[in-house]
């Protein structure tokens, strides 16, 4: 008998998910002997030992469906929810990994699943992870499962967004998912003919947006689609946020408790950041502004091909590390190679745009809005 491997899918659920479990589990079966068993909801299956074996058949016809055939959960294996107390529960989970003799558990995840994954290595369970997010702002890899679709589906909805824009001569300002990063608003904005893009990366002077608006406006364009981040922020904010994150890591506790009360505010005062960029700039401009806010449809449905076969090769040559007994990594994608890359290396590491990448040089060649100073 081959090794025998877990898996299981952890965060927000992602297209390619179940194209990867199925590289990943037939490649095992098939080429290595392996058995193959999926827990149940991340890492909650896990401490629950809810789990189901995984045959060629079950990794059937998995290929092209959204989300995860496993369920997924946000619970991290040191901060468990049990009946209402938040408890650590690694032990538990790692009781249930020997119980069933695994040789490795595969975490698919995104950021937050690297450092849980982390925690099990220390305890010395041998964990690889497959880097899923849509966000693409894992570090250690050139792009994340997922991304490809939700910056496809997101373009398709700017470009939809173009007909009430020209027609009714308006602000449509579009708002895309991303956590703290501008991956998508910045390839969808480019992809999809956005005016201005705003992302996190660039603070934005509402004046400059204002600006761009009654520039295009100058030269005969009635309309402006504008593509935001939902993790995108004025200049004030920025500096708010990052004032405080400062004093909440300094060592004066009453200081950091009020710094934490103001990130905590400063999120709860975002709640309507979008709509309520979209009224100010109306009001700056005289353009009638309408908002939509793509959210989870981003990360629906059938994944892309690009993303089925990113999903198909990083799952088979997960497989094939484990086989090799490759431990403790993130099977990345690096120039179009699949590489292992300690997890250590990874966790706790966000991959945010750089200021000087190829998009945003592009973008300011064409004379994209970015918001900034
Ligand atoms: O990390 C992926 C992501 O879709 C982010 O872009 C978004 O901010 C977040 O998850 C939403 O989380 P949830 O699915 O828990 O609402």
């Amino acid at each position: 008998m081959g090794k025998q491997i877990g898996i299981l899918t952890a965060g927000g659920d992602s297209p390619g998910l179940n194209a990867a479990m199925r590289g990943l589990g037939k490649a095992a079966i098939r080429t290595h002997d392996m058995s193959v068993i999926g827990f149940r909801d991340g890492f909650r299956g896990l401490m629950q030992n809810r789990f189901v074996r995984l045959d060629s058949l079950q990794l059937s016809g998995i290929l092209t469906t959204g989300g995860t055939v496993l369920g997924t959960s946000r619970d991290k294996p040191h901060k468990m929810d049990v009946g209402g107390k938040v408890m650590d529960m690694t032990d538990l989970m790692i009781e249930n990994i020997t119980g069933h003799q695994l040789d490795a558990l595969v975490c698919l995840g995104g950021g937050g699943t690297a450092k849980n994954a982390m925690r099990l290595a220390a305890k010395g369970i041998a964990v690889m992870t497959l880097p899923k997010t849509i966000d693409n702002d894992l570090w250690g890899t050139d792009t994340t499962l997922g991304f490809d679709t939700a910056m496809g589906i997101a373009t398709e909805a700017i470009d939809r967004l173009h007909s009430t824009a020209h027609s009714h001569h308006r602000i449509v300002v579009v708002e895309v998912m991303g956590h703290n990063t501008g991956w998508i608003a910045l390839g969808a904005g480019l992809a999809g003919g956005g005016d201005v893009i705003l992302i996190p990366e660039i603070p934005y002077d509402i004046d400059k947006i204002a600006g761009s608006i009654l520039e295009r406006r100058a030269t005969g364009s009635t309309f402006s689609i504008v593509v935001v981040s939902e993790g995108a922020m004025s200049d004030e904010e920025a500096t708010i946020k990052a004032r405080a994150q400062t004093i909440k890591r300094g060592d004066d506790p009453e200081a950091a408790a009020k710094a934490r009360r103001t990130l905590s505010e400063l999120a709860a005062a975002r709640t309507n950041h979008t709509a309520d960029l979209a009224a100010d700039l109306e009001s700056r401009t005289g353009l009638e502004s309408r908002v939509t806010i793509l959210g989870h449809v981003q990360r629906g449905g059938t994944p892309s091909p690009t993303d089925r076969l990113l999903a198909t090769r990083l799952g088979t040559a997960c497989a094939d590390f484990i086989a090799e007994g490759v431990t403790n990594s993130m099977v990345a994608i690096r120039n179009n190679e699949c590489v292992p890359v300690p997890l250590e290396e990874v966790a706790g590491k966000r991959k945010t745009v750089p200021l000087d990448h190829p998009w945003l040089l592009t973008a300011r060649n064409l004379g994209v809005g970015l918001g900034e100073r």
